[in-house]
């Protein structure tokens, strides 16, 4: 019966072309009514108030801090300007406490501002001060927030494994900015960049043609490159550039057509966030290995593929982790060591037939293929939303004409390149190949001969380079 729960899993998890290209509609549905009103769809859209971005002309020094991902981040990045470009980069990386993410606010942001201080206090002479100069900082911080300014924003709600409740509805960069102050550090936080958004802007300073930004983490979510006029809930001045980035907050995205399963249904409702996030938690880093591990416990409860006896660590929560469900999913010996090193190391599982084993690999490509598929249908959603999905006769030709919107939209492109590039970052498309190429098959079949002037680029770590851009285009302190 292990073979029938896996069928059964199998197909609730199928992904064919006519589903996908459903998810990839209702992407595109959901963008423009997140984009009409406050709460028109699951899709938050929310504007960043990003309405440049960096071009290369960015100079001087300046710092970042990374929060959100598995690793803390602090940077410093010596900008040289259009000749120069990065000439310096140097940052330190401490995995965050974890108290400290169910902790208290005050807590949190205390820990930020102190590493911050440390990083600053160990730096050498090169990088003093002068007199009145206080140094700008760029706050990447991978939570929705509700932003009012370039440099301000407050916390929505918390996702993947943050829950600090005081800081719901709190302004994010001045609760870290009095705890920098507190430590008499001179620094400004000139802007609050969504991951996403830092990977745009790192991607954008390399090359002209990137105009989407995908994270496959830990979490999952997507920002891009918006018409300011399409963002109809905008109530500010229109920005002269006519652009806004959209923090998109994918992660939240729903649809009938997804495929869920009873799986996606316990794990959400034993989550730190039930009821959100479901997009997410199908296809984000955190997530992948614990649906597994759920498959597995059915298989071990009612088909005793482990034994007569359930492992009782086979049941704790996230025990089964993505990096350790990747390593068997990569397991290509004929008899899956691997697979059997894991189970015996997690779980004490002894002795499994090179039968069980396969049926945990199939269990992980499944859930993997599930995935990965749908994460590309999110971006050809993307794709679809600004007519670079090649799908209508104003698709990609539009970008030349006086008229069309993507005129306007590729005003930082080089003329008539005709390439839309995703800037991607995260451990999961990074170090998980499996995943990494059914993405990329998907995306393929989904945009047929469009998939050509479209590519995905592995954007390594830009999100905290991007925010230290970003904190250069509006730092209020520029140097000479
Ligand atoms: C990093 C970014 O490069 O990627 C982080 O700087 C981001 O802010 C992260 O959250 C996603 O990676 P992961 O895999 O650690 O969640
Ligand atoms: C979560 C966060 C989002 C972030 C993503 C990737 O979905 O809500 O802001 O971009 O994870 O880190």
């Amino acid at each position: 019966t292990a073979r029938k729960i896996l069928v059964e899993f199998q197909e609730a998890c199928e992904t064919p072309l006519p589903r996908l290209r459903q998810v990839v509609d209702a992407m595109a549905v959901e963008m423009h009514a997140g984009l009409v009103s406050e709460g028109g769809s699951k899709l938050k859209m929310l504007p960043t108030f990003i309405d440049r971005l960096p071009n290369g002309s960015e100079k001087g020094l300046y710092y970042a801090v990374d929060l959100g991902g598995t690793n803390f981040r602090v940077l410093r990045v010596q900008l040289g300007g259009l000749e120069g470009r990065v000439i310096k980069q140097e940052y330190e990386e401490v995995a965050i406490p974890p108290e400290l993410m169910l902790g208290t606010s005050e807590q949190l942001f205390h820990f930020i501002a102190k590493e911050l201080a440390g990083f600053v206090a160990r730096e050498g002479e090169e990088f003093r001060l002068g007199d009145g100069q206080s140094r700008e900082i760029g706050f990447t911080f991978s939570f929705p927030c509700k932003q009012t300014a370039v440099n301000s924003g407050t916390l929505l709600q918390w996702t993947k494994g943050f829950k600090v409740n005081d800081a719901i509805g709190q302004d994010v960069v001045a609760a870290l900015q009095k705890c920098i102050e507190r430590l008499g550090c001179k620094m400004r936080i000139a802007a609050l960049v969504n991951d996403t958004v830092g990977t745009l802007a790192g991607g954008r300073y390399w090359n002209n043609d990137v105009m989407i930004a995908v994270i496959l983490g830990t979490g999952t979510n997507a920002c891009y490159v918006e018409r300011a006029e399409s963002i109809s809930k905008w109530t500010g001045e229109l920005p002269k550039s006519g652009q806004m980035v959209i923090n998109m907050e994918w992660g939240n995205f729903w649809s009938s057509h997804l495929p869920r399963t009873y799986v996606d249904e316990l794990l959400d409702s034993e989550s730190l966030h039930p009821g959100e996030y479901g997009f997410e938690k199908m296809i984000s880093g955190m997530y992948l290995g614990d649906c597994v591990r759920r498959v597995l416990v059915r298989m071990a409860q009612e088909a005793g593929i482990f034994g007569p006896h359930v492992p009782h660590t086979l049941l704790e929560s996230f025990s089964l982790q993505t990096p350790e469900m990747s390593r068997m999913h990569h397991d290509d010996s004929s008899d899956l060591k691997v697979v059997a090193e894991v189970l015996k190391r997690l779980y004490g599982i002894q002795n499994t037939t090179v039968g069980i084993r396969k049926i945990v690999v199939a269990v992980c490509d499944t859930t993997c293929q599930r995935g990965a598929r749908l994460a590309a249908a999110g971006i050809v959603g993307i794709l679809k939303k600004i007519g670079r999905d090649g799908s209508t006769a104003n698709g990609l030709m539009r970008r030349n004409d006086t008229n069309g919107i993507h005129d306007e939209l590729s005003v930082n492109s080089t003329p008539g390149s005709g390439k839309t590039v995703v800037a991607m970052d995260g451990g999961l498309y990074e170090h998980y190949s499996k995943f990494r190429n059914y993405m990329q098959e998907a995306v393929r079949e989904l945009l047929g001969d469009a998939s050509k002037n479209v590519s995905i680029e592995l954007s390594k770590d830009g999100s905290g380079i991007g925010a230290a851009l970003l904190a250069a285009s509006y730092a209020e302190y520029v140097p000479s």
